[in-house]
């Protein structure tokens, strides 16, 4: 049997009060979302909303990041003890805007990673290769690389406490989604190499695909054997196209 899928939309730098409130009044008030789990991960100034909108219904809200730190003089920083005064579910970690424009290396995706978890809250490990790294034959060996560095700082005895999302860098925001075909091979291999280290993890992690998921790509993407749902960026800002992603998944 598949996995309980996990549809997280990633909102990024969008929205607005306004804007946000009939998007999470949509998605509060939708149907059919029972046997899946959803969730969106927002801009910090709007858990608040989110939270407030959200509470009552079936959708889980989260971060889109978190400081390494705790507390303390880091201008502009958000820790993981103040995420959980909203009671946020999720924490986006080494998504590739993070790690190519704000010049976050493994070892801080690590890192944050195990901040969150000091917090109880899921992190969403994001992996994923450039193209210039496809072309080259060095997909796995970049996810690897990735991934071990979490591993690292959270240890083999968490790796069933987080959620992993491949996200081919040349995917996100272009409107080329990987294959189905391509999805799954990467899936499959991360599936193996936890399962390397802890089988029951392995069978129980959920890895979700990212990169221009829409509603015409999504259902193929879905149906592949270690697809466990997925992260959705610009698709999540329209409130018909997410739900049709999120129905999809079931
Ligand atoms: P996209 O973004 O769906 O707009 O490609 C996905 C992501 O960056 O998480």
């Amino acid at each position: 049997m598949k996995r309980k899928q996990l549809v997280v939309g990633n909102w990024k730098m969008n929205g607005s009060l306004s804007d946000n409130a009939a998007l999470l009044d949509g998605l509060s008030g939708a149907d059919g979302l029972m046997a899946l789990d959803v969730a969106v991960c927002v801009p910090y100034l709007y858990l608040a909303q989110a939270r407030e909108r959200l509470a009552s219904g079936g959708v889980s809200w989260g971060a889109q990041n978190v400081s390494e730190y705790d507390s303390g003089a880091y201008t502009g920083e958000v820790s993981g003890k103040m995420l959980v005064d909203f009671q946020v579910s999720f924490g986006l970690v080494g998504h590739s805007e993070r790690r190519s424009l704000y010049a976050e290396p493994n070892e801080l995706v690590g890192i944050k990673a195990r901040k969150l978890l000091e917090v109880e809250v899921t992190p969403i490990v994001c992996v994923g290769e450039t193209l210039e790294q496809r072309e080259a034959g060095q997909t796995f060996e970049i996810v690897s690389s990735q991934f071990e560095a979490v591993i690292e700082q959270i240890g083999i005895e968490n790796l069933g406490r987080i959620v992993i999302a491949y996200e081919p860098v040349w995917a996100i925001g272009t409107g080329l989604t990987a294959s189905p075909a391509q999805a799954q091979e990467v899936h499959g291999y991360i599936r193996e190499q936890v399962a390397l280290l802890d089988k029951a993890a392995a069978g129980s992690l959920r890895i979700l695909y990212g990169g221009s998921v829409k509603p015409d790509s999504a259902e193929k993407l879905f149906q592949q054997a270690d697809v466990d749902g997925g992260l959705i960026g610009g698709a999540s800002l329209n409130l018909i196209d997410f739900l049709t992603i999120c129905r999809l998944a079931t």
